[in-house]
């Protein structure tokens, strides 16, 4: 594992897009996988300037997101599908028919989510991927569990989970409780991974994440074993490990 500590967020933010212009660059049919929340807002934005200054196109890209909660319309201005649009898909000259988020209204769920994993699949897999952490230790909606899931599935998300994101809807009812989600096969089987991490909320998962036991009860822990993760967080998200001596 490489970690890389930058100064603040927006620094975090410079170093992980540069990783990702990178791979876009070098491999312009690059398979990207991405994810939502707080975190990669500022990656995207950084991504889009390099779009407009003529450094990056995005045309032959494919993406592939981690999850989308079930029950919103891809219109809802919470769901994933439309967060995308708004930080990134909209921006650049990605194509529409590139870009897949699981879709949390399909009628059969199941069905849906195996459909998922064959088409990226269809698509030679990730080349790289980003991810978030969540303050217990999720990646996507892989929650706290008995045993790592394997392939994209449907899952109850947990009352951390539920109280974090319910900030974000006018009423918290209005949080659904449930999503679908990339199982932690199908993040590991992507070549690359990037997790991005700042602030305080997230020093102690971090550091249990990444230097504590590989259990499913931290389900970022499983990422300790793949062959080319990066870690990028700011100092007030790495201030454990710090404080431990670890880096
Ligand atoms: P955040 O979410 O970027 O909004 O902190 C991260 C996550 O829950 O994976």
């Amino acid at each position: 594992m490489n970690i890389i500590p930058a100064q603040t967020k927006e620094e975090m933010a410079r170093f992980a897009a540069d990783i990702f212009a990178d791979q876009i660059s070098s491999k312009p049919d690059s398979v990207l996988g991405l994810a939502t929340g707080e975190t990669p807002r500022e990656l995207y934005k950084e991504l889009i300037a390099k779009h407009e200054a003529g450094e990056l196109d995005f045309s032959n890209i494919s993406t592939f997101n981690l999850d989308e909660y079930v029950g919103l319309n891809a219109d809802h201005d919470q769901s994933y599908n439309y967060y995308m649009h708004d930080a990134l898909f909209d921006h650049v000259n990605l194509r529409d028919e590139h870009c897949h988020v699981p879709d949390g209204t399909a009628t059969d769920l199941e069905t849906e989510c195996r459909d998922y994993d064959e088409r990226i699949k269809q698509y030679g897999g990730i080349d790289l991927q980003l991810l978030g952490i969540g303050v217990n230790g999720h990646i996507a909606f892989n929650e706290p569990d008995e045993e790592f899931p394997k392939g994209t599935h449907a899952v109850d998300l947990t009352p951390s989970t539920i109280e974090v994101n319910s900030q974000y809807f006018a009423t918290p009812e209005e949080m659904p409780t449930s999503a679908l989600t990339m199982g932690i096969g199908s993040i590991f089987n992507a070549d690359r991974i990037v997790l991005i991490a700042s602030g305080p909320t997230k020093t102690e998962i971090l550091h249990d994440a990444f230097f504590g036991p590989i259990t499913p009860k931290v389900p970022a822990s499983i990422l300790q074993i793949h062959p080319d993760v990066t870690l990028i967080a700011d100092e007030e998200a790495l201030a454990k490990i710090r404080a431990k001596g670890l880096i």
